[in-house]
C-alpha cells in the first residue's frame, strides 16, 4: 500500500448525507424504469380519480382485512387469550372501525370525542378501553356508568374516578396506564404511573384496597413503529413482575395485560433504505417475543393478552393519489423562451448537478401529515419508457415546509400525471389539518373490488357551518 493511499468514503456515499452519490456515477444504477402502480384492488387509479375526483383518498377492505386477520392469527394461533382493540386514532373512519369490529376488535379511544364516536358506531361501554391523559370528568362519568375500561393514567385522574364511584356498589373494574424502559429510545414517559421508582406498585397498592374498584389490566405502550420485537419481551416481563409483587402483596391476581400497539407498517422512515419487506420484522417476530414469555406461565396464571396495534393494521390499506399540476426546476422539458425561475438558477448555482425535476402535487401535508417522518413509496400510474431522475414531490400548499418527498426517482411526468403515495392509511385521515383546502373525498373499495365514497369532500357549506357571523360584521 502507498503513502498516499487514501480509503474510499463508502459509508459517506452510502450514507443519508448523500443519498444520490451511488446512482449519480452509475446512471444506470437507478434501473431503467421506476414501478408504476397502475390499480388498487382491479380499479384503474386515473378511472377512480375520474369518477370521485382528486386528491383521493383510497382504502382497500381486501389489505385491511387480510392484514387484521393475519395479526389476529399471528397472536391467537401461539396464545389463544388474545384480544384487539381498534386504536380510534391511527384511523377513526367509520367504515375501517367498523370492518374491525366486524373482525372481532373492541374499541381503544383517547378522547371524549373518540368515546362518543366509538358508541355512535354500536360499540358498547364493555366494549371500550378508554385511555388518554386527560377523560373530562363529564365522559369518565358516562364511561363509568356504561362499564368502559378505563385505563387510568395520572394520580389526579385516580382522585376523580375514585370520586366519581364512590356510592357504587358493584366494583368498577379499571387499567392503570405505566410507563417502562423497553429498550427503546426515547422512553415515552409522558403516559401513565413509573414503574421503576415504583409508582405504578403504589397506584396499583390503591386500587387494589378500594373496595369500590377492581385492577383488572396492567397496560403499556413503548412507543410507535418499534423494530425491535425484543422490546416487548421487556415490557411483558416487567408487567409480569408488578403483576406478581400485586399478586403476593394483595392475593389479587391481574386479569389482563394490555402492550399497546408500536408494531411497524411496511414504511421506512426518511433516514432509512428499504425495502421495507427487509426492514420491517414480521409480525411473528413480535407475537413470538411476547407469548413466549406468557407462555411459560402455569396455564391457570396466564393473563389476557390486549393488543391495541394501529398503524401496523391500517397502513398499507390507505393509498393518497395526487395529480401533478406543474413541473419546476432546471431539468423541466422547457419550451422555447421559458427562462429559469429564482428557485432554478438557485440550484444552478449551488447544487449544480443535484438539482432535481420539481413536481408540485394537488395534495400537501395538510393530508399527509406523517411524511415528516416516513418515506412514502410515490408512484406514477402509468408506464414511462425513460429512466427516472432525481425528483422532488412539492405539495400544494403555499408554505415551504410542504414537501412529500425530498428525493425521489420518477421518470419525466407531465402535467395531470396521477402519482400514488403509499402507505398513508395510519394517522394521515385522522390527523389531516383543514388548512388552506378543502379535505378531499375518501373511497373504499370493497372486497368484490367495488369503489364506494366514505367520505365526501369537504365544501365551503360544510367547512363554515360551525362559523357564526355576527350580524353587524355582516354588511361592509
Ligand atoms: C395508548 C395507545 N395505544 C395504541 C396506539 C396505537 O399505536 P400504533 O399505531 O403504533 O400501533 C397508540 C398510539 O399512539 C396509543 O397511544
Amino acid at each position: 500500500m502507498t503513502q498516499d493511499y487514501s480509503q474510499p468514503m463508502i459509508s459517506g456515499e452510502l450514507g443519508s448525507n448523500s443519498p444520490n452519490a451511488a446512482v449519480e456515477r452509475n446512471y444506470y444504477a437507478r434501473g431503467m424504469h421506476v414501478p408504476a402502480l397502475f390499480e388498487i384492488d382491479g380499479n384503474p387509479i386515473p378511472a377512480l380519480v375520474g369518477e370521485f375526483g382528486s386528491p383521493l383518498f383510497v382504502f382497500s377492505e381486501h389489505a385491511l382485512r387480510n392484514k387484521a386477520r393475519h395479526a389476529r392469527e399471528a397472536f391467537k394461533r401461539r396464545y389463544p387469550k388474545t384480544s384487539f382493540a381498534w386504536s380510534f386514532k391511527t384511523n377513526n373512519l367509520q367504515s375501517v372501525c367498523q370492518i374491525l369490529r366486524q373482525e372481532g376488535w373492541i374499541a381503544e379511544v383517547v378522547s371524549d370525542f373518540e368515546y362518543e364516536k366509538a358508541r355512535h358506531l354500536g360499540f358498547a361501554g364493555p366494549e371500550i378501553v378508554f385511555n388518554g391523559p386527560y377523560k373530562p370528568r363529564h365522559i369518565l362519568q358516562r364511561a363509568i356508568d356504561e362499564g368502559a375500561l378505563l385505563h387510568i393514567d395520572n394520580w389526579d385522574e385516580l382522585n376523580l374516578v375514585e370520586e366519581l364511584v364512590k356510592d357504587r356498589r358493584q366494583p368498577l373494574d379499571v387499567g392503570i396506564r405505566i410507563w417502562l424502559d423497553a429498550g427503546i429510545r426515547p422512553v415515552w414517559s409522558k403516559f401513565g404511573f413509573a414503574l421503576a421508582n415504583g409508582e405504578a406498585e403504589r397506584a396499583a397498592d390503591r386500587i387494589v384496597k378500594n373496595p369500590k374498584l377492581r385492577l383488572h389490566t396492567l397496560h403499556t405502550h413503548i412507543g410507535t413503529y418499534i423494530l425491535a420485537p425484543d422490546a416487548y419481551r421487556t415490557a411483558t416481563q416487567k408487567l409480569l413482575a408488578l403483576r406478581d409483587v400485586i399478586h403476593s402483596k394483595h392475593d389479587h391476581l391481574i386479569e389482563c395485560l394490555d402492550l399497546g400497539g408500536g408494531f411497524p407498517s411496511n414504511s421506512l422512515l426518511h433516514s432509512m433504505t428499504g425495502p421495507a419487506e427487509q426492514v420491517v420484522p414480521p409480525i411473528e417476530a413480535y407475537a413470538d417475543a411476547i407469548t413466549e414469555v406468557l407462555n411459560k406461565l402455569p396455564e391457570k396464571k396466564r393473563p389476557l393478552l390486549r393488543l391495541e396495534s394501529g398503524r401496523h393494521i391500517v397502513d398499507e390499506a390507505g393509498y393518497l393519489l395526487t395529480t401533478v399540476v406543474a413541473v419546476k426546476g432546471i431539468n423541466r422539458p422547457r419550451a422555447e423562451g421559458e427562462s429559469l425561475s429564482a428557485r432554478d438558477y438557485k440550484e444552478q448555482l449551488i447544487s449544480g448537478a443535484d438539482s432535481k425535476v420539481n413536481y408540485i402535487a394537488d395534495a400537501g401535508i395538510n393530508l399527509l401529515y406523517t411524511s415528516a417522518w416516513y418515506r412514502f413509496d410515490v408512484r406514477p400510474s402509468r408506464m414511462v419508457a425513460e429512466p427516472p431522475v432525481p425528483s422532488r414531490v412539492y405539495g400544494s400548499l403555499c408554505m415551504a415546509i410542504d414537501v412529500i418527498r425530498e428525493h425521489v426517482d420518477l421518470p419525466p411526468l407531465a402535467v395531470g400525471d396521477v402519482l400514488s403515495v403509499h402507505p398513508v392509511g395510519a394517522y394521515n385521515i385522522s390527523q389531516s389539518m383543514q388548512f388552506i383546502a378543502y379535505r378531499p373525498a375518501v373511497v373504499l373499495i370493497d372486497e368484490s373490488g367495488k369503489p364506494e365514497l366514505i367520505r365526501a369532500a369537504e365544501t365551503l357549506d360544510e367547512v363554515q357551518r360551525l362559523e357564526r357571523l355576527p350580524s353587524r360584521l355582516a354588511e361592509k
